[in-house]
């Protein structure tokens, strides 16, 4: 099964407006490819400039989070149809520091993976143990909970849409990537989860990313594993620079 890997950059709470204009420009001289979807991640507030500024080029927007009700008194919160309005085409839904700081849980990221495909947006669903889970030898009964219970309810549809992103959580942000070896490990045994909880044709389509302290000089050692179809990633995604790098190197 062929499956076109997907390179996401999360700003996180990083760039204004003006800067994520800034940004779209310096990275227009990106030469499209076939067979690569490349995706920005972004602030809420940038995302309408985002989608105008992109418009034409191959760079999707992505939002980092999004409520699962249509509208209603939530204050604060952003719905569905709020970011496909804007021409917004993936969310990030349960990433860990949501799930850390905000409350998020399997219960809500299941939710929110719902209402995404109610509305065509494409979630893109975080995954991933912590250090203690790690060294305790945890790391697979947590992630395949975590992933079972993301797609509860799906359709085998919707499941092959599903983009699922692999960080651990002890390589976000601080330079400990996960070697490609141990990243195509685990991203092996959630494609067998994920046909645990669906058959073999929706686990072979599913598009699996890893994520953590992936840089340019990398990201080619986790796009060369089979089961790693491309990579969510914060800090190296805030250049032009970076990013185009990233880009270059994962193909
Ligand atoms: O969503 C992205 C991840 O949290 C990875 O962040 O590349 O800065 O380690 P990082």
């Amino acid at each position: 099964m062929q499956r076109t890997p997907i390179i996401a950059g999360n700003w996180k709470m990083h760039k204004t407006t003006e800067e994520a204009r800034e940004f779209a420009h310096a990275v227009r001289s990106l030469t499209p490819k076939e067979n690569m979807d490349t995706v920005i991640c972004a602030p809420f507030t940038s995302l309408d400039a985002l989608v105008q500024e992109l418009e034409g080029y191959p760079i999707a927007v992505g939002a980092q989070n999004m409520h699962w009700e249509e509208s209603g008194a939530y204050t604060g919160e952003i719905s569905p149809g709020m970011l496909t309005s804007l021409g917004v085409q993936y969310v990030i839904i349960g990433h860990s520091e949501r799930r850390e700081y905000f409350a998020e849980t399997d219960e809500t990221v299941n939710r929110k993976a719902k209402a995404a495909f109610a509305h065509g947006l494409t979630p893109i669903v975080c995954v991933g143990e912590n250090v203690e889970q790690r060294e305790g030898g945890k790391t697979k009964e947590w992630v395949r909970e975590q992933v079972l219970r993301a797609v509860e309810g799906l359709s085998s549809e919707q499941a092959k849409q599903l983009v699922i992103a692999y960080e651990p959580i002890w390589a976000i942000g601080t330079g400990k990537s996960s070697s490609a070896e141990d990243a195509q490990d685990v991203i092996a045994f959630i494609r067998s989860t994920v046909e645990d909880g669906f058959d073999a044709q929706v686990a072979a389509q599913v598009r699996i990313q890893y994520g953590g302290s992936v840089k340019p000089d990398n990201i080619g050692t986790y796009m060369e594993q089979p089961d790693i179809d491309g990579a969510l990633v914060g800090g190296a995604s805030l250049t032009p620079e970076s990013f185009l790098k990233l880009l270059e190197g994962a193909r």
